[in-house]
């Protein structure tokens, strides 16, 4: 399941996240590609240790922390810091599927990865191709979203980047380990939880159907939760 959640950074964050990173002392991303995806990747990144990084991916996980739908979708325990990466003059991604686990000495963090993440930091009529193609069950989907905007799609599914033959395409991405790892139940759980606050906008405070309801939904994530 892919779920866009738009306006993640405002208009005015996007221009000044787009003029600090175009100052960046950016880097060939190859050199933090596996062995199999360094032969299909041709991007530039910012080294994870560079300030900049450090600041403004400080920044979107300050976002993430107070976004509800964020927060109801991924279910997120574990949040890998966000990557900083450029693609210009042909660069791009080839199909490849994101590791399993990741593991950073630096920091004694390692993860499994459950999602993915992309933010959108240039606007799509600035470049030409760059689409983030996800194959899910029914065929590819190309996503390509308007700055600021970022997708949350599972970590196991094949993905490439097209190349981009015009213009810069700037972006934050990440990955995190959910409490629920099971895509299914967490799609589930994510449409409970959409349904629960639609319903409980007309409701009492104290509406009974709605407790049981919020009490199944809690009761799943409790059976359904693994480390
Ligand atoms: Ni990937």
């Amino acid at each position: 399941m892919l779920i866009v959640i738009e306006n993640l950074l405002d208009a005015g964050e996007v221009v000044e996240f787009r003029e600090r990173l175009a100052a960046a002392s950016w880097i060939d991303g190859a050199r933090t590609a596996g062995s199999r995806s360094v032969a299909v990747k041709q991007n530039l990144q910012l080294d994870r240790a560079d300030p900049l990084a450090l600041e403004l991916g400080n920044r979107i996980l300050g976002k993430l922390g107070t976004n509800a739908l964020f927060v109801s979708a991924s279910l997120a325990e574990t949040i890998w810091p966000p990557v900083f990466n450029l693609y210009q003059d042909g660069g791009h991604y080839g199909t490849h599927v994101d590791s399993a686990l990741m593991r950073d000495d630096a920091s004694n963090l390692t993860i499994r990865s459950d999602i993915s993440a992309t933010v959108f930091l240039s606007e799509p009529e600035d470049y030409d191709g760059g689409e983030l193609v996800i194959e899910e069950q029914y065929g590819g989907q190309a996503v390509k979203l308007a700055a600021g905007d970022m997708v949350l799609y599972p970590s196991s599914s094949l993905h490439q980047v097209t190349p981009v033959t015009r213009g810069r395409r700037v972006c934050a991405i990440m990955w995190m380990q959910s409490a629920v790892a099971d895509a299914a139940a967490r799609a589930m759980l994510f449409d409970l939880d959409q349904s629960i606050q639609a319903l409980s906008a007309g409701r009492a405070k104290d509406d009974p159907d709605i407790d049981r309801l919020i009490h199944v939904y809690h009761n799943l994530i409790r059976r359904w939760a693994r480390p």
